[in-house]
């Protein structure tokens, strides 16, 4: 056996979804599972945090699809809403909560009329998904006539994990006006704003990473804020080779030893999913020992250093996990856990522990 592993924790899972609860202060908790539970696998992490949640979040009707085809009868949040009709009556079929961002969708609503749980989203300055509250209040009344008045009103923050944020309590002060001329609950929070603003979290939060143990802030790791790795990737050392100084390492030859030393070939490369951008530097562990990457990754390989560092081959080294901060890895890679989490492909073997 290759020995390249993801390990996911629903144990872990459970407890963010829980400090998630406890942070919320009595808002709904709606656990973002999209993106296959931010690659935890998507039905998988809703059953691992139903009993501490009040609903979910997807991001597609596919994917709100396989949750209640899996037996999920908890509410969905369908983040892009419907694409066409068809998608539309997959909404109402299913019993699904709707999220209407553009006035293509109003027009087809008012089309095809009918019982829907709509959250009309608003634009407060993220410039992405989202109506204008003029054009969301004249919606909302549209739609209200044609007897599908909206069940809530949410928007999305730009900026709620950055250390210099102004925009979220400008965001905030346009989505609560908004919320409270229609008489709807608001729903506005993903994980930064859960943890770090409590005037946001209104009568429904929506956490993402912070579920997969991960931190949505860089002067603050996971451990300080009490979440658990929920996600483990691990490979195995297949080869242990002497270097001389002046050698090079890989492709391109972009690591040259400038020591006689040890370099430890691992069994994962970019085509598990680890990512072909991680510079030498990138952190890793062996037996628990902290060491570095040194090289390029390759398709199915990746090289690590090994001075100082007990070692033999068939020894089982973290990309991360418990020794090694997948936001740490993040960083080094100038990305973001979200895209680490779910790239990791079908090719690693998938152990629930
Ligand atoms: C609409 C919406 N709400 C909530 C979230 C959760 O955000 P985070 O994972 O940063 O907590 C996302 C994720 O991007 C989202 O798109």
């Amino acid at each position: 056996m290759r020995g390249t592993r993801v390990e996911i924790r629903p144990a872990a899972l459970a407890h963010n979804a829980r400090r998630a609860r406890a942070l919320a202060d009595g808002a709904e908790v709606f656990a973002m599972v999209k993106a296959n539970g931010y690659g935890h696998g998507l039905t998988l992490a809703a059953n691992a945090m139903a009993g501490d949640v009040d609903g979910f979040g997807v991001a597609l009707m596919e994917e709100a699809r396989t949750l209640r085809e899996q037996g999920i009868g908890q509410p969905v949040l369908v983040a892009e809403g419907f694409f066409d009709q068809e998608e539309l009556e997959l909404a109402r079929l299913f019993s699904l909560d709707v999220v209407v961002h553009s006035l293509w969708q109003v027009k087809l609503l008012l089309a095809h009329p009918g019982p829907i749980r709509i959250w009309l989203k608003l634009n407060t300055g993220m410039n992405r998904l989202g109506l204008r509250p003029s054009t969301a209040m004249e919606a909302a009344g549209q739609l209200a006539a044609a007897g599908m008045k909206p069940v809530g009103v949410m928007s999305h923050f730009a900026c709620a994990d950055d250390a210099s944020d102004t925009t979220t309590d400008k965001q905030l002060l346009l989505a609560r006006e908004v919320a409270e001329r229609l008489h709807l609950p608001l729903s506005l929070a993903n994980s930064a704003a859960l943890i770090r603003y409590p005037q946001t979290h209104a009568q429904r939060v929506r956490p993402g990473i912070m579920l997969y143990g991960s931190s949505p802030f860089d002067w603050q790791s996971a451990a300080e804020l009490d979440l658990r790795v929920s996600h483990r990737f691990s490979a195995r050392l297949i080869a242990i080779n002497d270097i001389q100084p002046g050698e090079s390492v890989g492709y391109g030859a972009t690591w040259t030893a400038a020591a006689p030393g040890r370099v430890g070939v691992v069994a994962v490369g970019y085509g598990d999913g680890y990512p072909r951008h991680a510079p030498s530097g990138t952190p890793a562990a062996v037996n628990g020992q902290p060491t570095v990457l040194v090289g390029r990754v390759s398709m199915d390989m990746l090289t690590i250093d090994l001075n100082g560092i007990e070692a033999k081959v068939g020894d089982e080294v973290e990309l991360w996990g418990d020794d090694v901060d997948v936001d740490a890895v993040a960083r080094a890679c100038g990305t973001i856990s979200y895209e680490l989490l779910c790239q990791v492909t079908t090719r690693p073997e998938r152990v629930i522990v």
